[in-house]
């Protein structure tokens, strides 16, 4: 595989890195995690693409998060995020009676908030950044993140830096996609080179229970596909509620700690791949015209690992400006602006977005009036039906 976020000029195609991607399940402490790792810097830099709120509707969630949060404050709370981005969540907490810190490695994504006048530290959150930050800012009521955490491969680093920035009493909150939800959703894509873990509670809390940490409470997300948004705690300093008790069980019921479990659904992977493949080449034979909506990094995975190129997909439009121009990691489509979509519609758009894409087709009502269709490839590949609004989970 390609670097999944690594769009790139035709000049750059020579020297495009590869590596293997490949995922395993740890039958001891239940993790799921990438097997071969590419070094944090080479992903997360002053190029690095992915501007968080280019989605309206995850600006909204991330006001719900913060909302969230703030109940749990004291006076004068401070509140640090780990992987801050543009600010999308950040800025909730940029408000009077409030102190707030972004640690965000990615320069591109960093300067942006700091535009908006987000206080940010350009740096990659562990145990060493800890130290000094809380040695300038003291420490935090919260520490707070959102696909994120699932990024970071020096997971035990991380925790113990969640450990020195947090107040006795302090919450560790933050939200990935759920393993369950992508198990169950056959959503292969999420397996790209910045997703190292597939969390599930009985891994976290395996790795938590080193720390002195447990988790206070799971509670799920309709965001990306399925997320959790899980709230940690320092042990007997909470009382937390039933839900991951009740996690931990359903996740034992559904086989989420058999290795069978993820022979079937590397089984269902191949299908879906089969699937989908067939799907496009029977419209391309029809003369229909596809392009793509969202150069997502978990479109690297699908259009990679399916062989799905440009003789296919004429192009894939994309919102965020530093793709544009570009071309898509591996296959080398093109990356178009959104009105290369709006003012020549295609006969179908493959919805590589897919884990947005109740906001998309609710904003796509020309498209469809005009004919045309989404097709999506979760949990199956299918054309959907204008009727069809909601992919993923409900
Ligand atoms: N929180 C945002 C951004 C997610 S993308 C959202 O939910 O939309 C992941 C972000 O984590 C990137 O901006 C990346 O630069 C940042 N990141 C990666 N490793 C990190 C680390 N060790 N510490 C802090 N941020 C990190
Ligand atoms: P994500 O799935 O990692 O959040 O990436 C979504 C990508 O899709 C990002 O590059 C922005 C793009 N996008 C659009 O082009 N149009 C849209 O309406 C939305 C929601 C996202």
């Amino acid at each position: 595989m390609p670097i999944a976020n690594g769009f790139l000029t035709p000049e750059q195609f020579k020297m495009e890195q590869f590596s293997e991607l490949a995922v395993g399940y740890c039958p001891s402490c239940h993790m799921v995690q990438l097997t071969e790792l590419i070094e944090p810097s080479t992903l997360f830099n002053e190029s690095y693409p992915y501007f968080s709120s280019t989605s309206r509707r995850m600006v909204e969630h991330f006001k719900g998060f913060a909302q969230e949060v703030s109940q749990r404050f004291g006076a004068d709370p401070f509140v640090l995020e780990v992987g801050s981005n543009d600010g999308i969540l950040l800025q909730n907490f940029a408000r009077p009676g409030c102190r707030h810190l972004g640690v965000e490695p990615s320069r591109s994504v960093a300067e942006a908030a700091i535009q908006r006048g987000l206080n940010t530290t350009v740096d990659f959150f562990n145990e060493e950044t800890a130290r000094r930050l809380r040695a300038q800012h003291g420490p935090a009521d919260a520490v707070v993140g959102a696909n994120v955490i699932c990024h970071i491969p020096a997971i035990r680093s991380l925790l113990a830096g969640v450990e020195i920035m947090l107040k006795p009493h302090g919450l560790f909150v933050f939200e990935e996609p759920y393993l369950g939800d992508i198990i169950r959703l056959t959503a292969y894509d999420q397996i790209y080179d910045e997703h190292i873990f597939y969390f599930s509670a009985v891994a976290l809390r395996h790795v938590f229970d080193e720390f002195g940490l447990e988790i206070v409470d799971a509670s799920p997300q309709h965001v990306h596909g399925g997320s959790m948004r899980w709230t940690i705690g320092r042990k007997e300093q909470h009382q937390p509620t039933p839900a991951a008790e009740r996690l931990i069980e359903r996740e034992i019921d559904g086989g989420l700690t058999e290795a069978g479990t993820y022979q079937a659904f590397a089984q269902r992977v191949a299908s879906s791949r089969t699937a989908l493949v067939q799907l496009l080449e029977g419209l391309k034979q029809d003369g229909k015209r596809i392009t793509g909506y969202g150069a997502t990094s978990k479109s690297t995975t699908t259009l990679n690992y399916c062989g799905i190129g440009p003789d296919i997909i004429d192009f894939i439009s994309d919102t965020t400006p530093a793709k544009q121009g570009r071309f898509s990691p591996g296959r080398h489509i093109p990356i178009k602006p959104y009105e290369a979509f709006k003012n020549h519609y295609p006969d179908y758009a493959l919805l590589l977005a897919w884990n947005h894409g109740e906001e998309i087709i609710a904003n796509e009502g020309s498209f469809l009036a005009s004919g045309g269709r989404f097709i999506s490839y979760v949990p199956t590949a299918r054309v959907l039906e204008p009727s069809e609004h909601a992919v993923g989970p409900r």
